[in-house]
């Protein structure tokens, strides 16, 4: 992706691991300009929710508002479209 013109919100999803994103998120996030843009975090995981995510992309993206994020279990995202529409309808993304 060459740049995030164009794009006010964006969702960064990944699974957890070691309590943080899978290192080539970050190597993402520090390729583009995340300046002015709303970043919503999302992960799976066994244990730790959204981890250290709010803080490391708040770190590697500079400029950006980090806002709510949503964390579903990895066993239980088959069962979560309630959960995830919820959280769309909060964040004001359209659910479908
Ligand atoms: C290398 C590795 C590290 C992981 N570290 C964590 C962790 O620190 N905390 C956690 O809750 N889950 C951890 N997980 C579990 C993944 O987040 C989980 O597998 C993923 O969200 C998908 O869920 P599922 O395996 O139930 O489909 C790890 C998985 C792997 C492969």
């Amino acid at each position: 992706m060459p740049s995030l013109d164009g794009y006010d919100t964006i969702l960064l999803a990944s699974p957890i691991w070691n309590v943080r994103a899978p290192m080539i998120m970050t190597t993402f996030t520090e390729a583009l300009d995340f300046r002015g843009k709303i970043v919503h975090p999302i992960t799976t995981y066994a244990m730790s929710g959204l981890g250290t995510t709010e803080r490391d992309y708040a770190a590697s993206c500079p400029g950006a508002t980090i806002a709510e994020g949503l964390a579903v279990r990895g066993e239980e995202v088959k069962d979560a479209d309630t959960e995830v529409e919820a959280w769309l309808r909060r964040i004001r993304l359209p659910v479908r």
